[in-house]
């Protein structure tokens, strides 16, 4: 007899193209030959004092993973926690910045829930949609390839000193901007050029977010360390102890699988691990394909960085 249940579930699994078997930015389902849903959600608790920055900045952040996997994004649903006794008004501004976001990304807020929670957060999930053809994922790098950052690194010491008001007013200013900074037009640059490999940097780090890629791609990716970008003032402000919390984590986590430069100060070991909110795409592209990514990156005004390569090899080895 037909069973109707699990010709569903085949079905399901036959087009679920990115889901816990290769763990990537975000869900991938295939609906038809040329289109896919792209289904990701993160949320967070606050980052920086600004309501509205917040908002802003978690929105990007949530709908980075949709850029990460080269598609657009078309809706998402608030997600958020909050503390019955703070203002409301507080609550509509991150709800603003979150969906003034969501349109400068072409997308649309469609709903969302709220529950009551002592420490507020606050995030989205995600819709978008992509060609499957074209989908950008962790394990697509090739050696020889080239790897490009997007981003500078260091917002979580920029936001750590934040919270201890050490940071220098105009430091934290540029962070935030770099944080409310959409990835789409780096998504748009790689899609350009027909790129297949890459990730946002965020939580896990430069280290374990290129360890991911590494591992997938079977291939090591190699860092030249001067060649990194970093934010104004987290150099002097990791020196001063402004570190997060899930730096050591990172560290304890990655430690045996990266190596590291002999005598590298304590100050690039903590922007090294230091875990980044809505951080940069890094890209992995083909030499051929180079000189027309950095075209299409200044042809959209997107920032970037060349900062390494892909080598025979394992793990992530900084020289
Ligand atoms: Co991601
Ligand atoms: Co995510």
């Amino acid at each position: 007899m037909f069973n109707t249940q699990e010709f569903l579930q085949s079905e399901i699994a036959r087009n679920l193209l990115v889901g816990l078997d290769a763990p990537d930015d975000a869900a991938i389902y295939r609906v038809s030959p040329d289109r896919a849903i792209i289904q990701t959600v993160d949320l967070f608790p606050p980052v920086v004092d600004d309501a509205y920055s917040f908002g802003a900045i978690a929105a990007a952040n949530a709908m980075s993973d949709v850029y990460a996997m080269g598609g657009d994004v078309l809706f998402g649903l608030n997600l958020v926690a909050w503390r019955e006794d703070l203002p409301l008004e507080l609550l509509s501004e991150i709800l603003r910045g979150g969906a003034e976001k969501m349109r400068e990304g072409g997308g649309v807020i469609a709903g969302g829930h709220t529950i009551t929670d002592q420490e507020p957060k606050y995030g989205i999930a995600v819709t978008g949609m992509v060609n499957p053809q074209h989908t950008l994922t962790k394990g697509g790098a090739q050696v020889g390839d080239v790897l490009f950052l997007t981003k500078p690194l260091g917002t979580g010491i920029l936001t750590t000193a934040g919270k201890q008001e050490i940071a220098a007013e105009q430091d934290l200013q540029d962070a935030i901007a770099w944080m409310m900074r959409l990835n789409r037009d780096a998504a748009l640059a790689a899609r350009a050029v027909g790129l297949q490999a890459a990730t946002d940097i965020t939580g896990f780090s430069l280290l374990g977010h290129s360890h991911e890629m590494a591992s997938a791609a079977g291939a090591q990716f190699q860092f030249e360390l001067n060649a990194l970008p970093i934010l104004d003032g987290a150099f002097e402000l990791a020196k001063q102890g402004s570190i997060p919390g899930g730096t050591a984590r990172n560290r304890d986590y990655l430690h045996d699988k990266v190596l590291l430069p002999e005598n590298l100060s304590d100050e690039w070991d903590a922007l090294l691990f230091d875990p980044q909110t809505s951080g940069g795409l890094l890209l992995a592209a083909p030499r051929t394909k180079r000189d027309a990514l950095i075209r299409e990156f200044t042809a959209r005004d997107v920032a970037y960085w060349e900062i390494g390569n892909v080598v025979q090899g394992a793990g992530v080895r900084v020289t």
